[in-house]
């Protein structure tokens, strides 16, 4: 696959199996801003460490990072782990610095950026989902990952839990200011029957 930033409010799914590369026009920002769910932080290194390697995502499998930024979970996952990656972020600037860092990165047959919501799309392609969102991010988020992630798909969520479900492992890490924060594994369904 290429690394384009496409537009969002068509189905991601659509676009990343199949017609995949069509690049959008812009949209205005008040949208984006409305369903901004979470603030523009990158991961620290060492946070994203160990959130892949509590994941342990396998050579081939397909990781979903929500929200992701300028792309820096995705590049790490693709380079030590040898996965495939989908980064949807909803801001603009964002998601081209991203794919510009995919680009650099001579990642475009790996990484697929998505300039888009990821309230609007079908995640069922994951065998792995990375967030660093918020605890009421994660909250809305929850559904969507109950109706589209299949059994064994690892979620880890760095620094906030998904409310309602039931983390298999926690690990702490530094942040980006000395503090230590948690790092959340959970597995479908085993995290989601408790
Ligand atoms: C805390 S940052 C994490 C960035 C990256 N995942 C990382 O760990 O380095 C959260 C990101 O989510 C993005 N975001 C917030 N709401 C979103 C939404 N509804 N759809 C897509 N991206 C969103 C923000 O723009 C921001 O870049």
């Amino acid at each position: 696959m290429r690394c384009r930033v496409l537009r969002f409010s068509i189905p991601v799914s659509t676009l990343v199996l199949g017609l995949g590369l069509a690049a959008y026009a812009q949209e205005p920002d008040l949208k984006d801003f409305k369903t901004n769910l979470a603030p523009t932080v990158g991961s620290p290194e060492r946070a994203i460490d160990k959130m892949l390697e509590m994941a342990n995502p396998k050579p081939g499998e397909m990781l979903y990072d929500l929200g992701c930024g300028d792309g820096r979970i995705l590049i790490a996952a693709a380079e030590r782990y040898k996965v495939k990656g989908v980064g949807i972020e909803i801001s603009k600037r964002l998601a081209e610095t991203a794919a510009e860092n995919v680009k650099k990165h001579r990642l475009q047959d790996d990484i697929t950026i998505i300039h888009g919501n990821f309230m609007k799309t079908d995640l069922s392609p994951a065998n792995v989902v990375t967030l660093y969102l918020a605890t009421t991010a994660n909250d809305t988020l929850r559904p969507n990952l109950e109706r589209y992630l299949h059994p064994s798909t690892r979620v880890v969520s760095y620094d906030y839990p998904i409310p309602g479900w039931k983390p298999i492992e926690t690990s702490e890490t530094e942040g980006h200011h000395g503090a230590v924060h948690t790092i959340y594994l959970y597995e479908v369904p085993n995290s989601i029957k408790k």
